[in-house]
This record gives structure tokens, sequence and C-alpha cells, in this order.
């Protein structure tokens, strides 16, 4: 049994186990599939902290690198929100000459470009070259490699010490997490700021949304965790505020002890978190009982729809979606194709399931009669933009929190 990688005091008790799993985003080019890599997916809870993890882990260097699937910037509702996050950053740092702010994982840069605009000095840190080579290409300042204690000491002597650093469902990713935060005290500030967002366990208990495990999220953060994690390293949760993206997330500020005032906020979020036992052991229990009941209700809804000879396929082939997928053990039979707006994923093949994803031109040329919904945490952007498909007798699926069709007119409620 594995040992906790926050507080490395405590074996994690695991508390659901999904089998066999491939990587997420590892897309499979039909003319050269090679070899799959899977692993065993399953989460834990840390007894003692609280921590909720990944029981085994893929290696960084397979998931992360110069063929990196996922680019942010395909969402309209998520580059408003990163611009809105880099406003409140670059409001932050505006009385400051000179202010340095570095962004860890920061992808093709969706986020950099408002540093850029408002000239403020920046920096992104991100190990995927082609996602990086994007951001590049806008004339972002990039650096590839990992955010560790070593790279964040060798930015600090080329760049000198940031403001800001900030990580939007980057941290979360991070197993070796000491080295990470080892990085955030090197290079900051005497008063700088770290500033993460990430998925919250919270809104995972709650909306079931048992597809944001996967092998890219190691941890499943709560305001308690972060707040232990933080004081492990001489640093202080000051802020806490809810984010209404991939679900739910928890945006964190961090600074060093006692340089800036908490918060109300944190108190709030730690008594919230306590009073709903977010972080006993009955909770995580609960759930992954709730995770067989979600299973196999979708598995029956897709059945019978075929029973009723209506073809079924699927809209947003993300990361989450490899898990339910293989979860339900669902393959091209029930589900024809996925439409996905990514380039680099069109004309491959999900991982494990190898059902094959298409544009969203062809879910237009070709429709079938019910589309799942593995995109739903952009549920109001998708269902919006293809409300022709319901109006034409279209029906969408969802499984968060449960499974259910979509009433035809939510998108013009949502
Ligand atoms: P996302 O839910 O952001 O994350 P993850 O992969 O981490 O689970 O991924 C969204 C996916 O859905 C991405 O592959 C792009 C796709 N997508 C579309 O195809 N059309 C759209 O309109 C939107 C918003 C997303």
């Amino acid at each position: 049994m594995a040992v906790c990688l926050a507080c490395g005091r405590h074996q994690i008790e695991p508390f659901l186990s999904f089998g066999r799993m491939p990587m997420a985003d590892a897309f499979v080019d039909p003319a050269s599939p090679g070899e799959e890599f899977f692993f065993n997916l399953a989460v834990g809870r840390c007894p003692g902290c609280t921590m909720v993890q990944l029981c085994e882990r893929v290696p960084d260097a397979r998931m992360f690198h110069d063929a990196y699937a996922y680019f942010s910037s395909t969402s309209a509702r998520m580059r408003d929100h990163f611009a809105r996050f880099a406003g409140e950053i670059i409001g932050r740092v505006a009385d400051r000459a000179g202010a340095f702010v570095v962004e860890i994982g920061c992808n093709d840069g969706i986020m950099l470009d408002a540093f850029r605009d408002a000239g403020v000095r920046h920096l992104g840190v991100d190990p995927a070259g082609n996602v990086l080579a994007a951001a590049r290409d806008r004339g972002l300042t990039v650096r590839q490699s990992f955010f560790t204690r070593d790279s964040a000491a060798d930015i600090a002597a080329a760049h000198g010490p940031a403001d800001v650093i900030a990580a939007a469902n980057v941290v979360c990713h991070v197993a070796d997490i000491h080295s990470l935060f080892d990085g955030v005290v090197r290079l900051l500030t005497a008063d700088g700021l770290f500033i993460f967002e990430d998925p919250y366990v919270g809104a995972i208990v709650a909306q079931n949304a048992i597809d944001q495990i996967y092998d890219e999220h190691v941890f499943y953060f709560s305001a308690a965790s972060v707040h232990g994690l933080a004081a492990a390293h001489g640093l202080e949760l000051v802020d806490v505020t809810a984010q209404p993206v991939h679900g739910g997330e928890l945006r964190y500020v961090l600074a060093r002890g006692g340089r800036h005032a908490p918060s109300p906020r944190v108190e709030e979020w730690l008594s919230r978190e306590a009073e709903s036992g977010l972080g006993a052991a009955g909770t995580y229990a609960a759930f992954a009982r709730r995770a067989a009941g979600i299973r196999d209700r979708l598995i029956a809804a897709i059945d019978g729809a075929a029973a009723r000879g209506r073809r079924v396929a699927g809209y947003g082939a993300t990361a989450k979606s490899s898990t339910i997928i293989n979860y339900c053990g669902l393959g091209p039979a029930q589900v024809a194709f996925i439409a996905d707006v990514t380039p680099g994923k069109q004309g491959k093949l999900t991982p494990g399931a190898h059902i094959p994803v298409r544009p969203p031109e062809y879910f237009r040329a070709s429709p079938p009669d019910e589309a799942v919904l593995f995109a739903w945490n952009h549920e109001r952007e998708i269902l919006a933009k293809e409300s022709w498909f319901a109006a034409r007798g279209g029906r969408w699926l969802t499984y968060v929190p449960d499974v259910r069709y979509i009433p035809p007119d939510s998108a013009s409620h949502a």
C-alpha cells in the first residue's frame, strides 16, 4: 500500500478502484496503434491529512510530453475565465513596477496572453513542447520544463523573484508536490502570492463526478488538505474562492506565513468542510457506491437506446471520458464516434475503448439520435452551439450528477 504523497505519514486507504485503465489523454493513431499503456486506476484517502489521491501513478514523462493532446484554448468560456483570472492577478501587481508573474503549466498560453497585453513581465513554464510552441508563436515568454525545486532556482537566477506564481489545473497533476512547493518557496518574493485552482473534491463528491478521476489527476484537493500542505512548507492559505469551471473548482491563494491577513473565507471553507464530513472515510465509501450505480444506469441507458434502434454517439473526447467509457466497458458498438473540436484528437481512437474521434462537422453531417455529453462541464456552451440537435429531436444524455436526458430547452435556461 502506498504512503500519502502529501504528509508522508500514513498509508492511503483506497475507496474506489476502476481496474486496468489506459492513460486518459493517450489517443491512439489507427495508422500506428503501438502498444497502449495500462495501469490500475484507484483512489484513496489519507486517514491523517485527508488528502484524496491516486493509489498508483503513471510516470510524468509518459503523460506530459511533446504530443500532449489537451489544448486549453478550445473553449470560449474557458478563455473568458482565464482572462478574468489573469485580470485579478494583474490587479494585484498593478502597483509594482517591473512585477514578474510565472505561470506553472501554461499550456498554449491562454492566460499569458493577458499579461503580455497588459505589459506585465511573465514566464510560462510547461513540459509539453507542442502546446508551448503555440504559446511561443504568439510572442509569449515560455520555458520548456517541469516546475521543480531546481527549475525554480534556475528561473529565480535568470529572471529574479516572482510576485505571483499562478497555476490552473496543474498542481493537482504533480505527484512530486513537495518539489513544486519548494520551488514556489524559492521563487516567490517575500510578500508574493501563489495562486492556483483545481477541481474541488467537495464538488466531485457532491456531483458524483467520478470521471474527474484519471491518471493526470494525482490529487483531489480540499481547503483542509491544501491548508495542511501549505503549512508544511511555511506557507499560509490566505484566501479560497469557488470557481464555476470544470464542474466546480476552488482557487487557493497562498503566501509566506504571516505576510498577508487571511480572508474570513478560509475559516468559512474549513468549517464547512469539517461540518459536512468532507474529510471522513464514510463520505468516500458512499461516493464509491454511487459510482457503481451510475455505471450501471449509464450502460442500461445506452443499451436501451440501441434496443430502440437509436444510434448513439458522444460529444467531447475529454480526458474524463476515458474513465467513464472504460469503467462502463463501452466501445464503438455502443458509441459510434465522439465529436471533438481538437484537431490533434480528430481521426484518432479514444484510449482503451477505441471509439473514433470525429470533428463536430461530422456530428452535424451525420447526427446520431442520442449524444452522450462527455464534456458535461461545457454543457451550456455545447448545447447552445449545437442547439439544432435537440431541435430536430436529438437527445443529450448526461451522467453527472446522475444518468438522465437533458431537457431539450435547457441551453437557453442554463
Ligand atoms: P475539458 O473538459 O476541458 O477537459 P478534460 O479533457 O480535462 O476532461 O475538455 C474539453 C474537451 O471537449 C476538449 O477535448 C475539447 C472538447 N470541446 C469540444 O469539442 N467542443 C466544445 O465546444 C468544447 C467547449 C469542448
